[in-house]
């Protein structure tokens, strides 16, 4: 990804929940395309959009948008399903993130079983690296999962921060500390296994400095907390706030 950075630390805004709202009217307004438009300008390094089943947010003609009006990298999360497949080797994202999804759950409840699913997985991540779509797998930081995407030549893997963002929200400090400390493990782990490492789910102001301080984390996917934020303080002031705590974060970090 591309864009302005004062860091190694890439930020990608992900306008879902732009859709979830002009959705709930049916019309064009909000439009996440306007969002995204504005996020490059406030200092995102790129647009993340998932594209659901049931595409209760972001709709097939986002995506053609996204990839024709935009000038960011858009990270496209989608389940390993060939309907699918068949719209990334479409479109051409610069990546797409492979994501378990679950028509029941409200958002991405938790990583992808890539061990349990090599096989499955196995011909999507190739058929997706074959046209030079950078593949990222999002999976909970847990060894056998990295060793997993190694094995299944993934280049890039996010790391589910939804369980540290949890413990956070409800007061679990002991949780919060331990949940630090496995995704502070796995970014180490799977750099060193020579993977790039992402992570997101869940952060806001309060968890992110925490984890944009983990130097091997090259990447976070923020969402429906920039969007939610924005109402009450503007979508520029809200990604650019954002994008200063993960820069100080990264700037502070032990080297
Ligand atoms: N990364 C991935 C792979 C996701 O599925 C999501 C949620 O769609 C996010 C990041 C962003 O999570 P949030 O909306 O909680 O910031």
């Amino acid at each position: 990804m591309s864009g302005r950075t004062a860091t190694d630390l890439r930020l990608g805004v992900n306008i879902d929940h732009v859709a979830t709202i002009r959705n709930a009217r049916g019309g064009d307004h909000p439009d996440p395309v306007r969002a995204a438009e504005m996020a490059a300008a406030a200092g995102a390094n790129g647009i993340t959009a998932h594209l659901r089943e049931d595409r209760r947010h972001i709709r097939d003609h986002d995506i053609e948008r996204l990839m024709g009006e935009i000038d960011l990298p858009l990270n496209l999360e989608m389940a390993a399903t060939e309907e699918m497949l068949a719209i990334a080797l479409r479109h051409r994202p610069h990546a797409v993130c492979i994501v378990p999804e679950r028509r029941e759950e409200v958002t991405t409840e938790g990583g992808l079983d890539a061990a349990g699913q090599h096989n499955h997985l196995k011909s999507f991540v190739t058929r997706l690296t074959d046209v030079g779509i950078r593949v990222s797998l999002f999976i909970n930081a847990d060894a056998l999962q990295l060793q997993a995407a190694v094995s299944l030549g993934a280049p890039v893997v996010e790391l589910h921060t939804g369980a540290y963002a949890h413990a956070g929200d409800e007061g679990d400090a002991a949780k919060f500390a331990a949940e630090l400390e496995r995704l502070a493990a796995s970014a180490h782990a799977g750099a060193a296994m020579g993977l790039e490492v992402h992570a997101g789910h869940g952060l806001t102001f309060d968890n992110v400095s925490a984890v944009a301080a983990l130097r091997e984390i090259r990447e976070l996917n923020i969402g429906h907390f920039l969007i939610g934020e924005a109402i009450f303080d503007g979508l520029p002031a809200t990604i650019a706030r954002m994008r200063d705590l993960m820069d100080k974060a990264r700037a502070e970090a032990r080297p």
